[in-house]
């Protein structure tokens, strides 16, 4: 961490952040961090090489000299589904001090459980969900909500160096238990998604005569749809609460319909 003074007024702290997982996500936040001046480093499962000579950052195919690196902030931005895997084969030993671990997996439990597990002891960890993406979030951060809770922090200093980077661009800061976050995500986001996945299994497009509400479902339908299959069976699998909104859908579907059903005998 570098900490340099542009003006009496303004202190901007730089981070090494290194981030694991260089899909879309991970991607979108790198671009913001090293607009703020951060100095990213990166690792993947797929190389990405090229883009990141494009892009001024140090790709590394070998894990171990990513660790090496020395990262004030290890950010994990790989798939729900492959957490587990990727950071039960981290060699923690190559770690030159402890360092802030932190994700922003979809779910937050699942990952909770998995960092405290499978970390060093003398590792922070900061479980994230920025609640936007590449598209939503297209046009700049201002008013988006990122929820974060702070699970195990003793590096205070690195931990709100890290958070500022999105709340100096302007996203609604909102401190939150894993579990909590899970329950609202299971009721907004999952359900979200599952009926994008329903409506883009109907294969509904627009025509001639749409109204706004149904461009509506249209517009829904595309953007849900660009994630990654991954991320939407992870919102699944990985969050205890998702399974029984699914079976809510479903009810509440057969209850409109036996609605519409009676409607239909009465007349
Ligand atoms: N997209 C969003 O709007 C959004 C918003 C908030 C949070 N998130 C979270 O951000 C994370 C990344 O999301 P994403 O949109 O980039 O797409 P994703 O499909 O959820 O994840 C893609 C990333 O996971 C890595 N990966 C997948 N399978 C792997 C495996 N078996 N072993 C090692 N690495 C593997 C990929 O590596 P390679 O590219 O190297 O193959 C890539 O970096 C997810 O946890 C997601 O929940 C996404």
């Amino acid at each position: 961490m570098s900490v340099s003074s542009s003006s009496s007024s303004s202190t901007s702290i730089t981070l090494k952040i290194g981030i694991v997982g260089f899909g879309p996500f991970g991607q979108f936040l790198a671009k913001t961090m090293i607009k703020q001046g951060h100095a990213i480093r990166t690792t993947s499962r797929s190389d990405y090489t090229q883009l990141c000579g494009h892009l001024g950052i140090t790709f590394f195919r070998n894990m171990d000299a990513f660790l090496e690196s020395d990262n004030d902030v290890i950010l994990l931005c790989t798939s729900i589904l492959s957490l587990s895997e990727v950071i039960k084969a981290m060699p923690f030993h190559c770690l030159k001090r402890p360092t802030l671990f932190a994700d922003v997996l979809s779910v937050k439990e699942h990952a909770r459980d998995l960092l405290l597990q499978v970390l060093p002891e003398e590792a922070d960890v900061l479980c994230t969900h920025p609640m936007f993406g590449p598209e939503s979030g297209k046009d700049g951060w201002k008013d988006l909500t990122f929820v974060y809770d702070r699970v195990r922090i003793r590096d205070e200093a690195i931990c709100s160096s890290f958070l500022k980077i999105f709340g100096s661009e302007g996203c609604k800061m909102l401190e939150m238990p894993c579990e909590e976050h899970d329950r609202l995500a299971a009721r907004s986001q999952f359900l979200t998604h599952i009926i994008a996945r329903t409506l883009s299994e109907m294969e509904i497009n627009s025509t001639s005569i749409d109204t706004k509400n149904f461009q509506t479902l249209v517009k829904l339908k595309e953007s849900t749809v660009r994630d990654s299959f991954d991320l939407f069976s992870g919102l699944f699998i990985h969050n205890k609460f998702a399974k029984q909104e699914l079976e809510n859908l479903e009810l509440a579907l057969d209850k409109v319909k036996q609605k519409l059903l009676d409607r239909m005998n009465e007349s």
